[in-house]
C-alpha cells in the first residue's frame, strides 16, 4: 500500500509532503513528495491530509465483560479508530474485575476478534477492586497485563499501594493509579467551588487527589517502581509530579483534555454530562495542568474515555455515574482550542498523543519510521464540524463538548497496515448490516 502526497511532521516540526510505503503491516519507506512513485496495489491519495502515526490512548473503559449496554470491545474499538487511535489501553473495572488471567484473555480475545485497534488490557491491583487483597502480578503479566491499577477507585491503604508497588518494581511493570481518598469525599459529585455551592451540593476537594499522588510519590522513591498518575487535576498534584521529576523519581502522568479545556465554572446546569471523577476543578487548576502538560510535566493525554447508557446519565448531577466519552472528539478539541488557537505547537500535540505515550510504556508504535507497525491516521485539518454525539460509534453519548465547532477530525485510521476506519469503510459497513437485516 502506498499513501501518498501527505503532509507529516519533521524532525523539526515542520510540514513535508511524503509517501508513506506499507509492506506486510510495517512502514517500509518513507519517500520525498517529489519523488515519483509505483504505486501500489492499493494508493491512497492523502494530499492536504496530515499524516500522524496512530493515536495512542493509556486510559479507557471499554465495559466487557459485564456493561456491554454501556460498550463492548467492539463499539469501543470502533469508537476509537474513528477518534483517529490505533493503540488503546483499558481499565479494569469491568464485571468481573479484570483480576484474573482469564478475564485479560478474553479482553485480548475479544479485540483480536474485532480487528480494529491493538487494546492494551491493564489489571486490577487487588481483587474485585475492593483494596483488600493483591490480586497475583505474576500470573497476570504472563496472560498479557501491562500494567496494574485499581482505576475508578482509589487504593486506600499506604501499605497496600507499597506492596503493590514493591511486587511491580521486582517484574518491571508499571503501577497506574487513580488518585482518591475517600476519607475526603463522601458522596459529593462535583468539586468543590462556586457550582457546588449554588446548587446546595457536597464538593470533592482537591486534595483528596494530592494527597494520594504525595503518598504515592514516596512510596514509588521507596520501591523504585514506575508510577503513572492518571487524569491529573489539580495544581497540587501538578507541584508534587513536577519536584518528584526534578528529583529523579520515576513517576509519570496524564491528563484528559476536558481538565485542559473546561472548569467547575463552565457547567451549565445539574446536566450529568458534565459529571466525571476527577471532577471539573478551579480555572487554577485547569491552567495548572496546560503549564504542566506544555513544559512536560505531565507526559501524555488520555481520554478516560467512559460511556455510560443515557438512561444512566438521565438520573441527575447526584445519582448519575461519573464519566463521558472521549475517542472522538479528543484530537478535535485539542487542535483547536490549542493548535489552531495558537497555545500549543502541532508537533507537542501529536507528540503528547503518540511518541510520548509509546515512551512511557515502552511500546514499539507511535513513530513514523521504516519499520515501526504501520499505525497511521489521516487528519483533515480544514473542515469545521459541529461536536454530535448522534454520530457516535460509541454506544456512549455522554459529551459536555454537544454542539462545539472544531476542526482537526481523523478521516482514516489505519492499524498494522490495514484501514480500520474511514467513511467509506464505514458507509459499506452499515450497508452490509442493513442487507443482512
Ligand atoms: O469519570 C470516571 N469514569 N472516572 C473514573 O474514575 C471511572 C470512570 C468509569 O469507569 O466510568
Ligand atoms: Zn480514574
Amino acid at each position: 500500500m502506498i499513501i501518498k502526497n501527505a503532509n507529516v511532521l519533521n524532525a523539526e516540526g515542520v510540514l513535508e509532503r511524503k509517501h508513506i510505503q506499507i509492506e506486510n503491516g510495517t512502514i517500509s519507506a518513507i519517500l520525498n513528495g517529489n519523488e515519483t512513485i509505483a504505486e501500489g496495489s492499493e494508493t491512497i491519495d492523502a494530499a492536504g491530509k496530515l499524516l500522524v502515526p496512530g493515536l495512542i490512548d493509556m486510559h479507557v473503559h471499554l465495559r466487557e465483560p459485564g456493561f456491554e449496554h454501556k460498550e463492548t470491545i467492539e463499539t469501543g474499538s470502533r469508537s476509537a479508530a474513528k477518534g483517529g487511535y490505533t493503540t488503546i489501553a483499558s481499565m479494569p473495572n469491568t464485571m468481573p474485575v479484570t483480576d484474573s488471567p482469564e478475564v485479560v484473555k478474553l479482553v485480548q480475545d475479544k479485540a483480536r476478534a474485532a480487528g480494529l485497534v491493538k487494546v492494551l488490557p491493564y489489571a486490577a491491583i487487588t481483587k474485585s477492586q475492593q483494596g483488600q487483597e493483591l490480586t497475583d502480578f505474576a500470573a497476570l503479566k504472563e496472560a498479557g497485563a501491562i500494567g496494574f491499577t485499581d482505576d475508578g477507585v482509589g487504593v486506600q491503604t499506604a501499605q497496600m499501594m507499597k506492596d503493590a508497588m514493591s511486587i511491580a518494581a521486582s517484574m518491571d511493570m508499571p503501577v497506574i493509579a487513580h488518585c482518591e481518598d475517600n476519607s475526603l469525599v463522601v458522596g459529593a459529585p462535583v468539586a468543590e467551588g462556586s457550582f457546588a455551592r449554588k446548587h446546595g451540593l457536597k464538593g470533592i476537594p482537591n486534595e483528596s487527589e494530592a494527597i494520594h499522588v504525595g503518598r504515592d510519590i514516596l512510596l514509588a522513591e521507596a520501591t523504585g517502581v514506575h508510577y503513572h498518575v492518571c487524569h491529573v487535576s489539580t495544581e497540587q498534584s501538578v507541584r508534587l509530579i513536577r519536584q518528584a521529576k526534578e528529583i529523579g523519581i520515576r513517576v509519570t502522568a496524564e491528563v484528559c483534555p476536558h481538565h485542559l479545556l473546561l472548569s467547575e465554572e463552565d457547567i451549565p446546569g445539574l446536566d450529568a454530562n458534565w459529571k466525571m471523577n476527577p471532577p471539573l476543578r478551579s480555572r487554577r487548576d485547569v491552567d495548572a495542568c496546560i503549564e504542566a502538560l506544555l513544559d512536560g510535566t505531565i507526559d501524555i493525554i488520555v481520554t478516560d474515555h467512559a460511556p455510560h447508557s443515557a438512561e444512566e446519565k438521565a438520573k441527575g448531577m447526584q445519582a448519575a455515574p461519573f464519566g463521558i466519552v472521549g475517542f472522538e472528539t479528543a484530537f478535535p478539541l485539542m487542535y483547536t482550542k490549542f493548535v489552531a488557537a495558537g497555545k500549543m505547537d502541532l508537533a507537542l500535540l501529536v507528540k503528547r498523543m503518540t511518541a510520548d505515550p509509546a515512551r512511557v510504556f515502552r511500546l514499539n508504535t507511535g513513530v513514523l519510521e521504516p519499520g515501526a507497525p504501520a499505525d497511521v491516521t489521516l487528519i483533515d485539518l480544514e473542515t469545521e464540524k459541529e461536536v454530535d454525539p448522534e454520530t457516535f460509534a460509541s454506544k456512549g453519548r455522554n459529551t459536555p463538548f454537544t454542539g462545539w465547532k472544531l476542526k482537526g477530525w481523523p478521516v482514516l485510521t489505519i492499524t498494522d497496515g490495514r484501514v480500520v476506519w474511514s467513511e467509506e469503510l464505514e458507509e459499506n459497513r452499515k450497508n452490509e448490516a442493513e442487507q443482512q437485516a
